[in-house]
C-alpha cells in the first residue's frame, strides 16, 4: 500500500531529516584519516539520542547500529566494525535512518577520507549528480521510470560505471521501508505514475566497474551479519536523499545544504 501524506506530516519529515542531516554535517570533522568506523557510529548514535530521536536502524531486523559505513568496494548494509580503520584516500559511505516523533528519514552520504584519487572524485561526482537528476523526475505525473532511467542514463550510458539493481530506494513513512520500491535502472514514461503527498528515496550506488554486487559475511563470530561488495573488486559510492513529491516539485527532506539546495526546499 502506497500512503499519501499530509503537509503537517512532511513537516514531522522534515524535522527528522534535519536532525539526520546535522549528524553528516557533524561527520565532516569526525571523519579522518585514522579513525574507525566505530567512531562514525559512535558520533551519530550519540547526536541522534541526545537531540530527542531514535536510531532507526537499531533493531531493523536484527541490526545492532545506528549506522552502516561501507568503505571503498564496500557497497551498502556493512557494520561499524571497530577494526575497520580509515586510511587516507578511502572513499567511506555512511547510511542511517532517523526516527523523531514517529517521523522517518533516510540518507546515506559519501566521505573523501584526507584526499581521494581524481577518479574517486569523479565516481562521488557522477553519483550525487545521478541523485539529483533522479529527484528532478520526482514530479507530480512523472512515472518511477522516469526516475530510473534519469539514473541510469547518466551512470552507465554517459559515464561508463555500473549501477547497482539489487538495491533500491524505497517509500518511507511510517515505516522505514514502504511502498512503492524505487529502482535506480528503468524506462521512461513506465511504472508507478508519481503523486502529491508520496514520500520516497532516491539512493542510487554507482559502481566504478560492474553493477553486480555479492554478499559477504562479518567475520566477527558475535556479530553475524551480511552486507554487500562489489562483485568485480571496484569502488561504490552512494549518496540517499528523504524527499516529498508535491505540487511544488520534489522537496528534499535530509538536505545538508540550503544553498545548493535551495530549489528542492
Ligand atoms: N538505510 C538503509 C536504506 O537506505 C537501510 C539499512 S537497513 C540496515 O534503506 F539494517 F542495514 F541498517
Ligand atoms: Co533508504
Ligand atoms: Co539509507
Amino acid at each position: 500500500m502506497i500512503t499519501l501524506k499530509s503537509p503537517r506530516e512532511i513537516e514531522g519529515m522534515r524535522k527528522s531529516g534535519a536532525l539526520l542531516a546535522a549528524v553528516h554535517i557533524g561527520l565532516r570533522d569526525i571523519i579522518k584519516p585514522g579513525i574507525s568506523a566505530m567512531e562514525i557510529e559512535r558520533f551519530a548514535d550519540h547526536y541522534i539520542t541526545s537531540h530527542g530521536g531514535i536510531p532507526g536502524e537499531k533493531g531493523f531486523e536484527g541490526y545492532k547500529y545506528a549506522t552502516c559505513v561501507a568503505v571503498n568496494d564496500e557497497v551498502a548494509h556493512a557494520t561499524p566494525r571497530q577494526n575497520l580503520i580509515l586510511h587516507n584516500g578511502d572513499l567511506v559511505k555512511v547510511d542511517m535512518t532517523v526516527t523523531l516523533d514517529g517521523y522517518q528519514s533516510d540518507s546515506c552520504w559519501s566521505y573523501a577520507v584526507g584526499e581521494v584519487s581524481s577518479k574517486i572524485k569523479k565516481l562521488m561526482d557522477v553519483t550525487k549528480k545521478a541523485l539529483y537528476l533522479g529527484i528532478d523526475q520526482a514530479v507530480v505525473g512523472n512515472r518511477l521510470g522516469d526516475i530510473g532511467y534519469a539514473i541510469q542514463h547518466y551512470t552507465e550510458d554517459e559515464n561508463g560505471y555500473g549501477d547497482v539493481r539489487d538495491l533500491i530506494g524505497h517509500g518511507i513513512q511510517p515505516t522505514m521501508h514502504e511502498q512503492p520500491n524505487v529502482p535506480h535502472y528503468g524506462e521512461p514514461h513506465k511504472g508507478l505514475r508519481l503523486k502529491e503527498g508520496m514520500t520516497i528515496t532516491i539512493e542510487p550506488m554507482i559502481n566504478e566497474g560492474t553493477w553486480q554486487i555479492l554478499t559477504k559475511e562479518v567475520s566477527d563470530p558475535n556479530d553475524p551479519w551480511e552486507y554487500y561488495v562489489t562483485a568485480d573488486g571496484g569502488w561504490s559510492c552512494q549518496y540517499e536523499h528523504t524527499l516529498a513529491i508535491t505540487k511544488d516539485g520534489p522537496k528534499i527532506l535530509t538536505s545538508q545544504d540550503p544553498i545548493g539546495d535551495a530549489k528542492y526546499l
